[in-house]
Order: structure tokens, then C-alpha cells, then sequence
């Protein structure tokens, strides 16, 4: 079983955003997740454009765009023109959400949906088809260092229920609180993808790199034997 490791790049220490990156790389993170926040969707503001560029100069790593973003369709493209391979939109912040799923779609990014603690999970029923991975938030999107809703695991198994039931490949991941205690759990529940914050890697007593090598010992271990896969990269 491959569980893919995503290192929020909004947890790094940004004045050594380069130096972080390299050694999250070479410690085997699999992808960069910029969490982009407007201060209107959500009641934080983080990094933009500038933050992608800068993050694609000093590596290859694939990024995902996780937008908390009022209207998200407004820049859709330029997330797919700086290079994020994957963007994920939240249904809540668009009217029309499977028309910037199709927006995504077309601008040659892999679409994701993220789910907040409280949105229906009958969201996704109509819009699974067209996505090709599912973000299932553990915290209320926003801030780091939050504490997880204590039915994350359930709602993991129910989506993981929905995307068997219609035979579709979709990844399902979780953001948010990720960490030694729980990510046995979420594996296990069906999550194929972590967004690694606060809980895990960062603001730990040893380095992002070396926390990022003991949490990939720590899921191998809990995982062997598991034939749940990451379907796509
Ligand atoms: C919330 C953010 C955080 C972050 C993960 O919107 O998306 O979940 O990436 O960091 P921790 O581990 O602090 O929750
Ligand atoms: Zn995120």
C-alpha cells in the first residue's frame, strides 16, 4: 500500500522556505500543499502566486492548490499556469461547482473537492465523477494547529463508501490535525494521501525532514498487508 505524503508549505518557517523544501525532498515528501486563503472564505490569509513561483524555483515536486477562496473560478487558470497540478476547490465557495470542477478540468490540473467537518457528504454524489481526488477536512479550514473533529475516521469510510460505490478512482486524503496519533486510523478508514501540518512534521522537537522520515517508518509499519492504494500520483 503507497500513502502519499503532502507537506503544507503554509507550516514551513518562509524565511527558509527554500532550505525546508530540499530537505522535506530529500527526506522522500511526495508533493507540496499551498493552502490559499483569502481572508472572506475563510478568516485567515496565507500566500498567493508569488509563494507558488518562488517554491517551483528550488524544486520538481508536484504542488497542489488547495483554495479556500471565495468565487475560485476567478483563478483557476493562473493556479494551472503556475504549475499546481492538482487544484482543489471547496463546493461552498462557488455557486457552480461542477463548472469549476470542469474549469479545472480544462485548464489540464487533476480537480479536488474538499469537504469540510460539516459539509453533506451527498455534495460529492454528483461531482465524484468528474473529480479525481477528495480532500476530507479534519479541522474547520483556516489555521494550523486545530484539534481534529472526533468522527474524522467515519467520514472518511463513508466517502471512501461513495467513490467504491461508483467505481471511480478518486483519492481520498485528509487535511488537518494529521499526526502520530491518528494517522493508523485514517489509513486504515480508507485516506491514501495526508496533508502533513503542525501535528506532524512542523514545530516539532527534530527537523521537518527527519519528522517526515520516522511518520513514513510509522504508516509503513501500521499499513503492511493494507491494499488500499494511492490511484493516482
Ligand atoms: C487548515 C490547514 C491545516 C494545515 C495542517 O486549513 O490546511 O490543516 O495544512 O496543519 P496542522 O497539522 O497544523 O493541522
Ligand atoms: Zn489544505
Amino acid at each position: 500500500m503507497t500513502v502519499k505524503l503532502c507537506a503544507s508549505v503554509m507550516c514551513m518557517d518562509f524565511s527558509q522556505l527554500g532550505r525546508e523544501i530540499a530537505e522535506l525532498e530529500r527526506a522522500g515528501v511526495d508533493e507540496l500543499h499551498f493552502d490559499i486563503m483569502d481572508g472572506a472564505f475563510v478568516p485567515n490569509i496565507t500566500m498567493g502566486f508569488e509563494a507558488i513561483r518562488a517554491a517551483r524555483k528550488v524544486t520538481k515536486l508536484p504542488f497542489t492548490a488547495h483554495l479556500m477562496i471565495v468565487q475560485p473560478e476567478r483563478y483557476i487558470h493562473r493556479f494551472a499556469e503556475e504549475g499546481c497540478k492538482t487544484i482543489t476547490i471547496h463546493a461552498e465557495s462557488t455557486r457552480h461547482p461542477h463548472r469549476a470542477i470542469q474549469q479545472i478540468r480544462d485548464s489540464g490540473a487533476a480537480p479536488g473537492l474538499a469537504l469540510g467537518p460539516a459539509t453533506p457528504l451527498y455534495t460529492a454524489n454528483f461531482l465524484v465523477g468528474q473529480l479525481q481526488k477528495i480532500l476530507v477536512m479534519a479541522v474547520e479550514p483556516g489555521f494550523v494547529g486545530q484539534r481534529a473533529i472526533p468522527d474524522i475516521s467515519v467520514r472518511i469510510e463513508k466517502v471512501k463508501q461513495l467513490v467504491t460505490d461508483r467505481s471511480v478512482h478518486v483519492a481520498i486524503g485528509v487535511d488537518g490535525n494529521v499526526s502520530a496519533e491518528n494517522v493508523d486510523e485514517l489509513v486504515r478508514a480508507g485516506a491514501s494521501f495526508l496533508v502533513l501540518g503542525t501535528s506532524s512534521i512542523f514545530n516539532q522537537p527534530v527537523r521537518p525532514g527527519v519528522a517526515l522520515r520516522s511518520f513514513r517508518d510509522r504508516i509503513n509499519n501500521a499499513t503492511a498487508g493494507l491494499t488500499n492504494r494511492c490511484p493516482i500520483g
